[in-house]
């Protein structure tokens, strides 16, 4: 198979690009390596994992390209079997700063990639890494009982977490919420419209190697690093919010 990984020198993407370069199969990795400036962190971070996979995988391409290049994305989609979408803007503190930002990379971003999809001859399907985010603040209308270490729902329903069915307006977002959500209402309806067969992942924290995680983005690998730098790790509310995590090799 011939693979389309947007996003490819991402956390998730270069996980993504390397588990089908491992099977053979043909990959673009795409990537406009931009996580470095939006997070305000150094650039190294980001070339780690497109190095990583340049060194180590000949049937990866690797494309220094940007998702909102309409005519680039077009052209990369024209005869792959795939597009496994995980280029965004991840955080939610940088799409409050700068919303239009956030927006044209995950909503208008994303639109560019199933309308790239859509017009391929190759009827490629598309994979899209969505977010929990996307239910926005109605998960905190569910009562909660209050442990020694940590939160519970109080409603045995939710004891498993929440059902994809679980409402997702008449709530508070944020910007990054929104965005993301506005994604995965478009590659919802473009293929529920039969325009494309896509998927759309719901994703909660993913974890794992080479997450170049920062305090805003990523805390699982943030607090590994933060521990062995010896740098403080800031605990925001009481610290015992509780979260799901998914080993990235699982979630791909
Ligand atoms: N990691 C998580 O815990 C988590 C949780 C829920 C959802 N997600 C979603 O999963 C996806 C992957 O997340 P991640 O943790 O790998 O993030 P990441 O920041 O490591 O990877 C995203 C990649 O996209 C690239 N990118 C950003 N804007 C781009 C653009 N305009 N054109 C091309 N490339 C661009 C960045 O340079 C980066 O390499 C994202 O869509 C994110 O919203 C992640």
């Amino acid at each position: 198979m011939k693979i389309l990984v947007t996003g490819g020198a991402g956390f998730v993407g270069s996980h993504v690009s390397e588990y089908y370069a491992k099977k053979g199969d043909e990959v673009i990795a795409l990537d406009n390596l931009s996580r470095a400036s939006l997070l305000g962190t150094d650039i190294k971070s980001i070339d780690y994992n497109w190095n990583y996979l340049k060194e180590n995988y000949d049937n990866i391409t690797l494309v220094k390209e940007d998702i909102r290049n309409v005519n680039a994305l077009e052209e990369y989609a024209r005869d792959v079997d795939a597009i496994i979408h995980t280029a965004a803007q991840t955080a939610v503190t940088s799409s409050v700063v700068d919303p239009r930002a956030d927006f044209e990379v995950n909503a208008l971003g994303t639109f560019n990639v199933i309308e790239a999809a859509r017009k391929s001859k190759s009827n490629p399907c598309v994979v899209y890494c969505s977010t929990n985010k996307v239910y926005g603040d109605n998960a905190n209308n569910i009562k909660v009982i209050e442990t020694d270490t940590r939160y519970a729902f109080d409603d045995g329903r939710y004891r498993n977490g929440l059902s994809e069915t679980f409402q997702t307006d008449l709530c508070e977002h944020t910007p990054y919420g929104a965005s993301k959500f506005t994604g995965d209402v478009y590659v919802q309806d473009y293929s529920e419209r039969g325009e494309i067969d896509a998927a759309v992942f719901r994703m909660s924290c993913i974890y794992g190697t080479r997450q170049l995680g920062v305090e805003d983005q990523g805390w699982v690998a943030w607090f590994t690093i933060a521990t062995v730098l010896g740098k403080p790790i800031k605990i925001y509310g009481d610290g015992k919010q509780v979260r799901d995590v998914l080993y990235v090799t699982d979630l791909v």
